[in-house]
């Protein structure tokens, strides 16, 4: 909404960007939400990943992809010889979205209107990053990303361009992975989403 976006294109650097978004409140997410899940890595990375929103452990650690999705991605880049703390990581949408049941906090799906909502610190990150290559994870993050038209499962795996240049490699999620059915599909999704990153792999990172 208007208050973030006016307050993240104030912001000059990460680290004001970061204490910026600490008091977001330009949708209904923060209030139930542990703490802001704000982008971690270097401002000189040259690749940015983009994932969907905070997992339960993120919303309690504060840090993104500490959380079972997150030790798949370090499996995955490892296996690319891929450094993490290269990157910088970050998600479209940045408080996590649950459900209670019990004592259960059951992730949700976040709303076009909280990618909208957040969308101005994104804009903001890779503004002030400059990268040479995005990779979104996921279809929330294509969404934010590459807009509605994106349809993931044909895009994925391929290069694209965002507005203003920036190339833009587009792949699964790796919470999505984690869901799958039974071990021989988990094990089909995880050997795609390896088989999209090696791109990145490949044009030398
Ligand atoms: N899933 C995401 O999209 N981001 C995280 O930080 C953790 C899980």
């Amino acid at each position: 909404g208007p208050a973030s976006g006016q307050l993240a294109t104030d912001a000059t650097s990460l680290d004001a960007l970061r204490e910026l978004a600490r008091d977001c409140r330009a949708c209904p997410l923060w209030a139930p939400a542990t703490q802001t899940v704000f982008g971690e890595g270097p401002a000189t990375a040259r690749v940015v990943l983009v994932g969907e929103q905070p997992g339960d452990t993120e919303d309690l650690t504060g840090r993104p992809f500490t959380g079972p999705a997150g030790q798949l991605l370090d499996r995955a880049l490892g296996e690319l010889g891929i450094d993490r703390t290269q990157l910088y990581l970050t998600n479209a949408v940045k408080h996590f979205r649950f459900e209670r049941r019990g004592k259960r906090r059951l992730h949700r799906n976040p709303e076009a209107g909280h990618v909208q909502a957040c969308r101005p610190w994104l804009a903001r990150e890779l503004a002030l990053l400059q990268p040479e290559v995005v990779v979104s994870l996921g279809a929330t993050a294509a969404l934010a990303l590459m807009g509605r038209g994106f349809r993931l499962m044909d895009e994925r795996g391929r290069w694209h361009t965002l507005s203003g240049g920036t190339r833009l490699l587009a792949t699964v999620h790796p919470a999505w992975i984690l869901r799958q059915r039974d071990d021989a599909a988990r094990d089909a999704a995880y050997a795609g989403f390896v088989a999209d990153l090696a791109q990145l792999a490949a044009r030398g990172n």
